[in-house]
C-alpha cells in the first residue's frame, strides 16, 4: 500500500507539444554531437560556480534505491594535482610498457596517448569520482549500495554532459589500477576511485583524434 504522506504530486515535469519535443531532441543532439574528449587543457581559471552546479546536475541522477552511492573529490590544488600526475604516470608507465596486451594498445593506437599526462597538472580541475560500494548503519553495521557502479556511471555521464553544456572541456582518465586516489584523497576503504575527470579549456592548439561514431542504425534495435 503507498502511504499517501509519503507522496508529492510531480509538478517538476514538463510536457512540450510534439513539435517542440522534435526540436529539443534535435537540438540536444546536436548540441551533444560536439562533444569531444581532450588530451590538451589550457592552464586557465574556470570559476568554481560553473563546476559546483554541474556537480549538482550530476547529483540528481538516479541511482539503485536511491543510494547515490557517488562521491566527488574537486581536486584544484596544485600539489595534490602533481601527486596525482606522478602517481598516475607511474601507473601507466608499467601499463604501456608490460600490462597491456598487444590488441589493447592496438585500440589506443588511434587516439595517440601513451604515460605522460601532463595535464594532470595543467587543467584547472581534476575531479575523481568514487563509489561507495557500500555505508553503514547508525549501529555499524554495513549498509549495501545496490547497483553502485550502474549508478555512478549514469551520474558521470550526467556529469559529464553538464559539463560539455557549460562550455568545458573534459577528459575521462582511468589509468589502473586507481587505488593511489585513496590514498593521496584521504578516502575511507568503501570508497572506489571510478575515474578521474579532467576538467576545464581546451589548449588553444588542441587537436583531437578523427573518430567515427556509430550510427543509430549500428547501435539500435526498435522491436
Ligand atoms: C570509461 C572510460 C575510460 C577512459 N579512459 C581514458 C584514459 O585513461 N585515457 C584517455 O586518454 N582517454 C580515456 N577515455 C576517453 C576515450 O578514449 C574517448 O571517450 C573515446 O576515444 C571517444 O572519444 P570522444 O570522447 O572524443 O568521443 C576513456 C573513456 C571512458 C568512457
Amino acid at each position: 500500500m503507498i502511504d499517501k504522506q509519503k507522496f508529492l504530486p510531480l509538478t517538476e515535469y514538463r510536457e512540450y507539444p510534439t513539435e517542440e519535443m522534435q526540436q529539443r531532441s534535435e537540438k540536444f543532439y546536436e548540441e551533444m554531437k560536439r562533444r569531444r574528449s581532450v588530451r590538451q587543457f589550457s592552464d586557465r581559471e574556470v570559476p568554481r560556480k560553473i563546476i559546483e552546479n554541474c556537480l549538482r546536475a550530476a547529483g540528481t541522477a538516479p541511482s539503485g534505491a536511491n543510494m547515490q552511492p557517488w562521491h566527488f573529490v574537486v581536486v584544484s590544488d596544485a600539489k595534490v594535482k602533481k601527486e596525482i600526475r606522478l602517481a598516475a604516470e607511474k601507473e601507466e608507465r608499467e601499463f604501456y610498457r608490460n600490462r597491456a596486451t598487444r590488441e589493447w594498445l592496438d585500440a589506443l593506437a588511434p587516439l595517440g596517448t601513451d604515460e605522460n599526462k601532463p595535464f594532470l597538472e595543467i587543467a584547472p580541475y581534476l575531479i575523481v569520482i568514487l563509489v561507495e560500494r557500500y555505508s553503514f548503519f547508525p549501529d555499524g553495521s554495513k549498509r549495501k549500495h545496490y547497483y553502485a557502479l550502474e549508478s555512478v556511471g549514469i551520474a558521470t555521464g550526467m556529469l559529464i554532459t553538464a559539463l560539455h553544456h557549460a562550455g568545458l572541456a573534459a577528459l575521462t582518465h582511468t589509468p589502473s589500477p586507481m587505488g593511489f586516489l585513496n590514498d593521496i584523497l584521504k578516502r575511507p576503504a568503501n570508497e572506489k576511485p571510478f575515474l578521474n575527470l579532467v576538467v576545464g579549456y581546451p589548449a588553444e592548439d588542441v587537436t583531437v583524434p578523427k573518430l567515427r561514431k556509430k550510427s543509430l542504425h549500428e547501435i539500435t534495435s526498435f522491436i
